[in-house]
């Protein structure tokens, strides 16, 4: 193991000559610059399956789960006391992790399956009309519920599909799907439509992945694809025991 003096340190600046309200703007600037200095170095020493998927996408090191985390808080304390319990809904953190990768990633044409937290969040970050966004339902009971909470929230609302009209006449192509549609048994079966669906190079978010049997037909259909998969079970792991991966379509 590398001894912690030879790792990299961040170029810290020394904010200590520049004292007095003379300096303010300048000390506050390199304060700015060494914060991110050393969060880019707490992402670099990042292990295991992170750090895999860091060196897979590395602009993930740019992305700020604490500053996403942050602006959806509110809107998920509403969703999870007022439409569904929050061991329904996606996680807060499997959210955010998506989020980050569709800013690393620079993914436009967004997708989430089953409808709910993910689609509010989703919708709530990428509000900016240059992302084209669909959330889809295999349950209209569930799809309007979302709808209404989109509504009162004053959030976009554009691509709400049942999962009929989505397989039949959605997206063609899409750069980052997030799936958690309907029970385990559809959420496999549709596997190889969202593939099909998925631009090379795109990320497929497969929540619920802590399940081993649909985690065992997962690994059965990956084995079938060209990907590279990563368990994201440090970043998403909850009381529940459940977590993400994320599969990356490799480019044939
Ligand atoms: C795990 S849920 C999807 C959760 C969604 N991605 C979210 O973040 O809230 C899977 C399916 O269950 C249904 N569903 C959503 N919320 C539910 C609830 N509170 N109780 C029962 N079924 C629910 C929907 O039809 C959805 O497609």
């Amino acid at each position: 193991m590398t001894s912690a003096l030879r790792q990299p340190q961040p170029d810290l600046i020394s904010i200590a000559p520049f004292r007095g309200p003379f300096h303010r703007k300048r000390r506050n600037r390199l304060m700015r610059a060494n914060e991110r200095g050393a969060f880019r170095l707490a992402q670099a020493k990042a292990s295991g399956e992170w750090g895999r998927l860091l060196a897979a996408v590395p602009g993930l090191a740019d992305t700020d789960a604490s500053l996403l985390t942050g602006r959806l808080q509110r809107l998920y304390a509403a969703y999870t006391s007022q439409v569904s319990e929050a061991m329904m809904a996606a996680s807060l953190s499997a959210c955010v992790t998506a989020l980050q990768l569709v800013k690393a990633t620079g993914a436009k044409r967004v997708a989430d399956l089953g409808s709910g937290f993910s689609s509010v969040a989703f919708r709530a970050l990428l509000a900016d009309p240059a992302f084209q966004l669909w959330s889809v339902d295999d349950d209209a009971f569930w799809l309007a519920r979302t709808g209404s909470f989109l509504s009162k929230r004053s959030l976009r609302q554009d691509g709400l599909m049942v999962w009929q009209d989505f397989a039949s006449h959605g997206p063609e192509t899409l750069d980052l799907i997030f799936h958690d549609l309907g029970d385990m048994v559809t959420r496999r079966n549709v596997l190889p439509l969202l593939w099909q669906k998925l631009a090379p190079g795109g990320v497929l978010v497969l929540d619920d992945m802590h399940k081993p049997v649909y985690r065992k037909a997962v690994q059965t259909f990956l084995a079938t694809v060209r990907c590279d998969s990563f368990s994201l079970q440090q970043k998403t792991g909850d009381q529940w025991g459940r977590y993400d991966w994320a599969v990356i379509k490799l480019t044939v």
